[in-house]
């Protein structure tokens, strides 16, 4: 074997290399590096490379709003709306072409035909009334498993469904964020303040205690001071989605992770996990919205564990591959061992006063077979299946093309236009994505209608 034939990592001279390193890096060098890639990014944007930020839904056909939307005949539809000139009448590219409809246009016929057609067909997603909205979190500790493109496909489809949504994102990489076009420029402007304000309630009970007790109070800082004003309204965003809002991420987000633990460390006896709960709660939210969506990040950390508190409804994508399989189980694992600590440090005082004990409790749990493989994983998938029973729900979502394929601008397969694509692979990515909605409403529509009947039990 001559030297030329050598692997590259052979013969390297360390003079060489030393002599091509640079000088050690301190804390200032990132800031030179993101000095540089600022400058880089704005060049970019100034050729028109980065998106304008603006994001537009596509409109929607006559056909597929027959077909996905309000279940009747195109015929019918055609007649209603002749019939009813206040009605949209939609737009169309050329004279007597295909008829296309806003979105918004969209819910405004659904509400229509809920009114004044047929009562046995459903236009009108079942919901309870008087009842809050289900909270719905999409979290594995396990990166890239599908969370974001799950959970923000689970909006779309609700929304087309004609359902009112809301999506929060804690993940400070703010995938979801940018979905939905989000702006957002510090942290607060994402559930950051929502978390400060529950602490500094707790502060100030806390403090009245100590006044009550003669002991000094802990002065609330300015961070706590502001957040007290805040809202969980004025942190909520429009989308291009008419009835999909946001309260968005940003990567100053991440800063919760260190404060979270400073707080609780101070104040004992904050239970940080309801901070997310309880404030929606407080504000409202559960009232103006029917689901909210909290996408979260893979780990396990103090605003995951917030938004699976908050949560009725859990799912846990997983790839059917044995390396995602077995960190799932052990993601399980980690669920329990904090929900049990925090549950044991709670009941040990609530024993100890006499007071009712607490525990967790969630509507459903399901794992989601993601980015399934027919050809590859039907063995894995089914194996999985046999070992979780239930808890996996049945729908494998197929990998399709129609999600990495979609260009830049679309991110999701609700907003491509289906004429960029060959029907059939629009149609089976379609279907795939429709099928874990099914899977997901029939647990949403499950959990309020068990609600539905104890409320309606407790007022006998
Ligand atoms: N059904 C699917 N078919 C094809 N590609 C998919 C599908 N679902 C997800 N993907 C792709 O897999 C990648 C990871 O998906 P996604 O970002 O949803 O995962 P995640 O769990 O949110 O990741 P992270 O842990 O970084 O937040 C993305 O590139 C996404 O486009
Ligand atoms: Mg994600």
């Amino acid at each position: 074997m001559s030297s030329t034939d050598l692997p590259p990592y052979f013969r390297i001279n360390p003079d060489q290399a030393l002599a091509d390193l640079d000088d050690p890096v301190t804390t200032t060098g990132f800031a030179s590096i993101a000095g540089a890639a600022r400058a880089g990014r704005d060049d970019l944007a100034g050729r028109g490379l980065a998106e304008d930020g603006q994001r537009h839904l596509r409109l929607f056909s006559t056909w597929e709003i027959t077909r996905y939307l309000i279940p009747v005949a195109q015929a019918h539809f055609r007649r209603v709306l002749k019939q009813n000139p206040d009605l949209p009448q939609g737009q169309s590219e050329t004279t007597g072409g295909a008829k296309w409809f806003t979105l918004d246009e969209v819910l405004r016929l659904r509400a229509f035909f809920g009114r004044e057609g047929s009562k046995a067909k459903e236009y009108v997603p079942y919901r309870p009334k008087g009842l809050p909205a289900k909270m719905v979190a999409v979290a594995n500790f396990k990166g890239g498993v599908g969370k974001t493109s799950t959970a923000a496909h689970l909006a779309m489809s609700a929304a087309l469904d004609g359902y009112r949504v809301l999506v929060i994102d804690l993940d400070s990489q703010a995938s979801m964020t940018s979905v939905f076009g989000g702006r957002v420029d510090d942290e607060w402007q994402t559930v950051f303040p929502l978390l400060a304000r529950h602490y500094a309630k707790h502060l100030q009970l806390d403090n009245q205690r100590r006044l009550d007790r003669g002991d000094a109070p802990q002065p609330l800082d300015d961070t706590l001071t502001e957040a007290l004003g805040i809202t969980a309204q004025s942190l909520v965003q429009k989308t291009h989605w008419p009835n999909i809002d946001l309260i968005g991420a940003q990567l100053n987000l991440y800063w919760a992770e260190f404060q979270v633990p400073v707080w609780r460390m101070q104040g004992r006896g904050w239970k940080l996990w309801d901070a997310l709960t309880d404030t929606l709660d407080a504000d409202g939210i559960l009232d103006d919205y029917d689901v909210i969506f909290i996408d979260t990040p893979p780990a396990l950390g103090y605003l995951t564990i917030n938004g699976l508190a908050a949560a009725d409804i859990l799912l846990v994508p997983v790839g059917a591959s044995f390396l995602e399989f077995d960190s799932t189980g052990r993601f399980f694992d980690m669920l329990h061992t904090t929900f049990q600590s925090i549950e044991e440090g709670e009941n040990l005082a609530a024993r100890a006063l006499g007071r009712e004990e607490m525990a967790f409790q969630w509507d459903a749990v399901r794992a989601v077979v993601t980015r399934f493989d027919g050809s590859q994983q039907t063995e894995m998938a089914g194996l999985m299946q046999a070992y979780l029973g239930k808890t996996l729900s049945p729908h494998r979502q197929d990998f399709t093309a129609l999600i990495g394929q979609a260009g830049e601008q679309v991110q999701g397969i609700y907003e491509a236009d289906y004429r960029d694509f060959n029907r059939e692979t629009y149609a089976r990515g379609r279907e795939t994505f429709d099928a874990t909605y099914a899977a997901f409403k029939s647990l949403l529509l499950g959990a309020w209608r068990r609600d539905e009947l104890a409320q309606a039990k407790a007022a006998e």
